[in-house]
């Protein structure tokens, strides 16, 4: 992508860091990874020799002060996206608040279905036959910000909670891309 206009983008994770694989993958200049823990998908921005912190809340007296720390690491990079790829804090509403139209999730269902943690699980056992992933903006409601795009996958008669993750792990990873890509060429926006 080429636009020397476009926001730096940070990308938050906790876990695996399959979407900070694709983001990268796809071309998407990633400025800073931020993980709350020393996780799979921060040892593989480093290894990529990308600028990558850990942030971890036990370090801080309460989820303000983690929060303000974030604001402070996302004010030095210069940031002006981000994109949450697995990352397994709720973030508090004055940061969020803060980052209303600049801050992006991935989420493992369709929403407004499912949300939370657990989503295939949940699917299956309702008999679902439509299941998928969705790109939303961040707001101070968990999973339940304004819907950029949805990505949906069918629910097959055998599939077990195993086979269902991979097809929507690998549905995020089409998706989440191309998603942040147009929010930094700012073709999508939050009104
Ligand atoms: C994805 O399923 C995403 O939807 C959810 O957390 C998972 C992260 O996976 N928010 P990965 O670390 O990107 O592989």
């Amino acid at each position: 992508m080429s636009s020397s206009e476009a926001p730096r983008l940070a990308v938050f994770v906790s876990g695996r860091g399959g979407n900070l694989r694709a983001i990268l993958a796809h071309g998407l200049p990633v400025a800073l990874v931020v993980a709350d823990r020393p996780a799979p998908a921060w040892r593989a921005a480093r290894a990529a020799g990308l600028p990558a912190c850990v942030v971890e809340p036990a370090a801080f007296g309460d989820r303000a002060a983690f929060d303000a720390a974030l604001a402070t690491v996302l004010a030095a990079y210069g940031i002006g996206l981000v994109a949450l790829a697995g990352f397994m804090r709720v973030l508090g509403p004055e940061l969020v608040g803060a980052w209303r139209g600049r801050m992006l999730n991935i989420h493992p269902s369709l929403l407004p279905a499912y949300r939370g943690l657990r989503t295939h699980r949940r699917a299956l056992a309702d008999g679902a036959r439509r299941h998928g992933c969705t790109v939303h903006w961040v707001t101070a409601q968990l999973d339940a910000g304004p819907v950029v795009q949805q990505s949906v996958v069918p629910v097959l008669e055998d599939d077990d909670e195993a086979q269902l993750a991979r097809r929507v792990a690998r549905a995020e990873r089409r998706l989440y891309p191309r998603v942040i890509e147009r929010a930094l060429l700012g073709k999508i926006a939050l009104r």
